[in-house]
């Protein structure tokens, strides 16, 4: 299975926010990203619109309507945005007010997944392709599968952050039994988070999983490499 490569720019408007400015623009970013090997654009609009806006979202689902996926919290700003602009597919996540960024997979209560079981019936009905953000955990996978996901997307944040080569294998060894469970269950696997040039490659080993979702690192890289390279430079790993 060739391993796709998400490409999140969110730290691109994260740049053009600290100065309020119209550039540098994501929309730049996403047409370069895509013309380097990205296969997908991934923009996180979070309900402050910190760095990416809704109006960016818009404008890259118009320009490129089947290579943008949407993450948004299950709100109803959210499924709204979702709803309006209509990305290739959505990947619902947990959104904590005063988090720097997502810090793991969904929790599903009991409230959560009336919620969510809603929202992936409307966005279905517009033909969105649906994943949910979930930790490597059995229970949670059989979840997302009841509650008509396509795809999972495991959480690598704590694999990423492993202190220590042991604790990075029992993460791994989560990851790859994570992996083979969602497929059993009949879901697409996607991973992402935390991931970058180094620990992205034992993540690839792991079989099954067809898109990467990789954001930080890459930006990151980019600043000195130039975002075409660092883009290659990912996409070439995979
Ligand atoms: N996947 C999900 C669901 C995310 O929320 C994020 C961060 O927005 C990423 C992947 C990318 O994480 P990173 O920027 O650490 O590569």
């Amino acid at each position: 299975m060739t391993l796709k490569l998400g490409v999140n720019i969110d730290h691109v408007a994260t740049l053009r926010q600290a100065r309020r400015a119209s550039r540098p623009d994501p929309l730049d970013a996403g047409a370069i990203a895509l013309a380097s090997g990205a296969d997908f654009v991934v923009v996180h609009l979070r309900k402050d619109q910190r760095h990416i806006h809704q109006k960016d979202v818009a404008n890259l689902c118009k320009l490129f309507p089947k290579q943008i996926h949407l993450e948004c919290a299950c709100s109803d700003f959210g499924e709204k945005a979702a709803l309006t602009c209509k990305p290739h597919s959505v990947c619902i996540v947990p959104e904590l007010p005063g988090e720097v960024t997502t810090t793991g997979g969904l929790n599903f209560t009991p409230a959560v997944q009336k919620r969510l079981f809603k929202m992936i019936e409307k966005l279905h009905k517009k033909h969105i392709l649906v994943s949910l953000f979930v930790n490597p955990v059995a229970a949670d996978l059989r979840i997302a599968a009841k509650l008509g996901a396509d795809v999972v997307e495991l959480c690598t944040a704590a694999y990423s952050q492993a202190k220590t080569q042991k604790q990075a294998q029992k993460l791994l060894q989560e990851l790859t039994l994570a992996a083979l469970l969602a497929q059993e269950l009949g879901l697409k696997v996607h991973a992402g988070h935390g991931l970058d040039y180094h620990n992205v490659l034992a993540v690839a080993d792991i079989g099954g999983i067809s898109c990467m979702n990789i954001g930080f690192a890459i930006i990151a890289r980019s600043l000195f490499t130039g975002l075409p390279a660092a883009v290659e430079e990912m996409k070439n790993l995979l």
